[in-house]
Parts: C-alpha cells; sequence; structure tokens
C-alpha cells in the first residue's frame, strides 16, 4: 500500500518532480499551493508525512496542530530551516528534515552579484535604458584584481571560494568550523580581520539568533570605505537599516542582495498591484547601485528537481527506519 503524503506550497513547476518522485518512492503525494497553516491542513487526507517550502512559518502553536493530527515527520524543501521550530517539533514527537541540493545554483548566483557590484551594472542598465550610452561615472572593479571575503565555508560558501579564486581573487574566509579541503584556496581569518580587509564580502552562513544582524552598525564601520556586500543566504544575516545608513554614507558602495529581512512576506508572489509597506524594501530597491532580487538564488530546473526529490527519500527513509543523513535537530 503506498505511502500517503501531503505536500503544501508546491509550485507548478514543482508538479512533474512530485508525480516523478511518486511512482519512484512508491507513495501517493497529494499537492497543495496553499502554505502549511491550521485551516490547510484542514483540506488535506490525513498523513503522517508533510513536505513544506521555506514560506510556511511553522512555530509551536502550528506544530501543536500537526501533532495532533498525526503529523510525524515534515521535510522542509529548502536548506535553510529556521522558518521551523524544530526544538518545539522534537518536544512533540516530530521529526523535521532539510534538504541539501548541490551548491551551484546558489554559488554561481553569489558569483554573479558579486561581478554585477564590481562592475556597477544596475547603474548601466538603468541608463542605458534612459540612452544615457556615455562612461563617466560606470567604471567598475576587477574581481581578479579584488579581496573577496567568504562568511560561511559550508557547501555553498566552499563553491563561492573556489569560483572567486577562479578568477584570481584573493580569497579571506571566517567559520568558526574551517573547511580542510579549502586550505589551498583561502586564508582563513578572523571575522574581524575579514571584514576591515575584504572589497566584497559574501554571506553564507544559516539565520540562527547568534547570526541574526552579523552584519550591523558597528561591524560594517569596519569595512573598507567603499567596500561591497553581497547576501544570497539569509536576510537576517544583515540589519537593514545599517547598511542603508552605510549606503547613504558611502561607506559601503554598493550591494547584490538576494535576500533581505522578511523578504518572504513579499518575494515569490507578484505584488505589482500592492503597495509595498516594507520600506526597507523600497529603499534598497531604489538605491542605483544595489540590485535587489527576490530569493531566487536557488532557482534552475537542477536544484528544484533535487529539492522535491531529497524531501520525498527523506521523509520516507524517517518513516522507515526513524533516521536520515537530512534529519535536523532542536538542539
Ligand atoms: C533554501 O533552500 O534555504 C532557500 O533559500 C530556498 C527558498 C525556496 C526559500
Amino acid at each position: 500500500m503506498p505511502v500517503p503524503v501531503v505536500a503544501f506550497d508546491v509550485r507548478p513547476d514543482e508538479l512533474a518532480d512530485f508525480e516523478r518522485c511518486a511512482v519512484t518512492f512508491d507513495c501517493e503525494i497529494r499537492v497543495f499551493a496553499d502554505q502549511l497553516t491550521a485551516a490547510s491542513l484542514e483540506k488535506a487526507p490525513a498523513s503522517d508525512v508533510v513536505s513544506i517550502l521555506g514560506n510556511s512559518r511553522v512555530d509551536a502553536e502550528l506544530l501543536g496542530v500537526l501533532a495532533d493530527r498525526g503529523v510525524r515527520y515534515l521535510s522542509t524543501r529548502t536548506v535553510g530551516f529556521d522558518h521551523i521550530d524544530v526544538a518545539a517539533a522534537n518536544a512533540l514527537g516530530i521529526k523535521v528534515a532539510h534538504v541539501q541540493y548541490p551548491p551551484n545554483s546558489v554559488a554561481e548566483y553569489t558569483v554573479m552579484l558579486i561581478l554585477m557590484t564590481l562592475r556597477q551594472m544596475k547603474r548601466i542598465q538603468l541608463r542605458c535604458d534612459a540612452q544615457d550610452f556615455s562612461l563617466a561615472g560606470n567604471q567598475g572593479r576587477e574581481l581578479g584584481a579584488s579581496t573577496v571575503g567568504v562568511v560561511g565555508t559550508g557547501s555553498i560558501g566552499a563553491h563561492v571560494a573556489r569560483l572567486v579564486k577562479a578568477f584570481g581573487a584573493r580569497v579571506l574566509a571566517y567559520d568558526p568550523y574551517p573547511n580542510d579541503s579549502l586550505a589551498e584556496i583561502v586564508e582563513y581569518v578572523s571575522f574581524d580581520e575579514l571584514m576591515s580587509t575584504a572589497d566584497v564580502v559574501t554571506l553564507h552562513a544559516p539565520a540562527t539568533p547568534e547570526n541574526t544582524h552579523l552584519l550591523n552598525a558597528a561591524s560594517i564601520a569596519k569595512m573598507r570605505p567603499g567596500a561591497m556586500i553581497v547576501n544570497c543566504a539569509r536576510g537576517e544575516l544583515i540589519d537593514s537599516a545599517a547598511l542603508i545608513a552605510a549606503l547613504e554614507t558611502g561607506q559601503i558602495s554598493a550591494a547584490g542582495l538576494d535576500v533581505i529581512e522578511n523578504d518572504l512576506r513579499y518575494f515569490h508572489q507578484d505584488a505589482r498591484l500592492a503597495t509595498i509597506t516594507d520600506r526597507n524594501l523600497v529603499l534598497l530597491r531604489g538605491f542605483p547601485n544595489v540590485v535587489v532580487t527576490p530569493h531566487i538564488a536557488f532557482y534552475t530546473r537542477e536544484v528544484v528537481t533535487s529539492m522535491v526529490e531529497l524531501s520525498i527519500e527523506s521523509l520516507l527513509a524517517l518513516r522507515a527506519t526513524g533516521n536520515h543523513r537530512l534529519l535536523v535537530t532542536g538542539n
């Protein structure tokens, strides 16, 4: 008898992967476009196995509803799991898994944003759009002549380090747990040294209570005047107000942001008819030297397939054996 699986937050481009997984893993998957909420759960058939995306906020209250409905295994089809109260889930007997898709999509996108910030690409495009084809003010900097500071050298940060090294950049890295495989590529330094030396700082750390506003007024003040910031990890790593202040004074000369604080309030939706009330988003988008993109670095054909497959695979393995390498715990 196929295992019933319920998946929320499912986009049309994920459907073919879910259909294939139902056959590969011999399960019956019911998909819903809605985010996981107490109300959307009511519409779903009973199942102890649930898959979600990063848009569903899963707090202790919602976890209580899941536990009452008999859900025992919850997987997020995302690398980050900061939208789930994992400790509360574990206390209720719900096991939580995330996914670890290959780092290429986010790493390659990060390099693109690094190049766009160094080469002033947003300003060039804005001026081109207005038929201003002059050069003055559009001079860029070369990646190969720059020092890049990589904060966090897990699989994505490590891949970014390798890619920018191939351009000839000097690569500094900070991580409480250095990655031995990068010994020939990066110089591990303290966070303060990285911040004060790098021309471009790129963030690849998870959002944890300790990392919240890792880049704040004090740490940004330590950066080289005119340094640049790229963030394809989590918006919560940067204090948006401090970044805006530093852009206004020129302390930060450019930024490439695929994420900002609370970004999923608008990102991944068509908000053309909405009045955006997130002032940080409005201000950041308004700078000609700040590229803002909608938390889309992950979004490739390869990664979407991997997200769906790993989510279903880990849920069924957890259900069968109680363990899987993608299990996360709240301690
Ligand atoms: C992640 O996988 O952690 C992402 O940032 C992707 C997104 C769908 C939330």
